[in-house]
């Protein structure tokens, strides 16, 4: 297993995104077994750990630094081995007209480092940007973050290239986190690109299609918790599921033949299509967490990954997956594009 980077940061191929043990896939485990599933991650050889400050049962404010703290307590010891990558959400009564955004990013990354037990933070991210902050500005406190060595290095989150472009003339990034998998696959024509050409990493969220590339999401499972986005994501309803079974069909394929699972395929395929990207797959499960890092043991071939990316070309995807639109304080619409 090799390394990556983004751009300077050393971290695992595939690293551990931990969302799930405090929002977004229903029930929530058992804070120790969501500490020792952390723990057996860093056992196997993950050192990329991502969270975020909102990351709490149903995203509620009250709930705020939920998993950042689980990730904190399950990590402290082992700080100085691993990366760690949080995200900041800044609402912009936050920002009174005329003020500079440092101050404030500044009073969200000392909570968010309290929390996490640490002094600093490897990867910090804008989880979204707001529109009536402008990027320009976060960009140049990031800056600042980064000489006063609080921070390594920082990142944006669901973002097209003219913002990144825009944040990337004042203080460069060192990665970009959007959604991406096997049928989400907007960021080929122009983000992955341009982060490939500028030395910035791509961290895909949802590499897994919250689920659906595991092909053990079964038409009919109904997601009824109130803080489960499953129930909004417009390819798990059961009419796309049965449309998108050819995709679940052509990658069991591959699995069979390289004695591997659907989801490990479906993440070695985009390890081997650009050496920049490093997916953060999320499970609150310990087994399938463990499955999914192995994906960085699973090696297609040229030949193999030629054959598999051009099959999957040829298929059309039904539907989306959706993802979660921050504004203000309020969370807009899960299912919308
Ligand atoms: N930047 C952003 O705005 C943003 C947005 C969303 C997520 N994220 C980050 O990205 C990470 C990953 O995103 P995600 O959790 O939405 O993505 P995901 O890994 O595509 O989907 C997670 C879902 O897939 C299931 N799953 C995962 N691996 C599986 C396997 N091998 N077999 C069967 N089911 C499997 C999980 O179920 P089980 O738990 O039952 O295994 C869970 O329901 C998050 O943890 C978070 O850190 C960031």
């Amino acid at each position: 297993m090799n390394h990556r980077y983004l751009n300077q940061i050393e971290v695992s191929p595939v690293g551990m995104g931990c969302m799930g043990f405090s929002h977004g896939y229903g029930e929530i485990p058992p804070e120790d077994y969501a500490i020792k599933a952390i723990r057996r991650a860093y056992d196997f050889g993950c050192i990329f750990f991502d969270t975020a400050e909102s990351y709490g049962p149903d995203l509620l404010p009250e709930n705020r630094g939920h998993n950042e703290r689980i990730v904190g307590k399950a990590l402290r010891d082992v700080r100085k081995q691993i990366i760690l990558a949080t995200k900041l959400h800044m609402d912009a009564t936050e920002v009174n007209e005329g003020s500079s955004v440092y101050p404030v990013i500044r009073r969200h990354l000392q909570a968010s480092m309290e929390r996490l037990y640490t002094d600093y933070i490897d990867l910090y991210y804008l989880h979204r940007v707001n529109r009536n902050i402008p990027v320009a500005e976060v960009a140049d406190a990031m800056g600042r973050l980064i000489s006063e060595g609080l921070i390594r290095g920082w990142g944006l989150s669901q973002v097209d290239v003219d913002t990144i472009e825009e944040a990337q003339a004042i203080t460069p990034l060192s990665a970009v986190q959007n959604i991406y998998s096997m049928v989400e696959r907007g960021v080929e024509e122009a983000v992955i690109p341009y982060c490939i050409e500028h030395n910035i990493g791509f961290v895909p969220f949802s590499p897994i299609a919250s689920g659906l590339l595991s092909g053990r999401v079964k038409a009919g499972s109904s997601f009824t918790h109130s803080d489960d986005v499953r129930k909004y994501v417009p390819q798990l309803n059961e009419n796309n599921l049965k449309a998108n079974q050819p995709i679940i069909d052509l990658i069991t394929g591959y699995a069979e033949l390289k004695r591997a699972t659907p989801a490990q395929i479906s993440l070695a395929w985009m390890l081997h299509k650009y050496p920049n990207v490093v997916p953060i797959p999320g499970s609150k499960n310990q087994e399938r967490i463990l499955e999914n890092l192995g994906a960085w043991n699973v090696v297609l071939s040229d030949e193999e990954f030629a054959a598999l990316d051009t099959a999957l070309a040829a298929l059309p995807v039904a539907g989306h997956r959706g993802f979660v639109q921050f504004e203000g304080e309020k969370i807009k619409d899960w299912g919308k594009k």
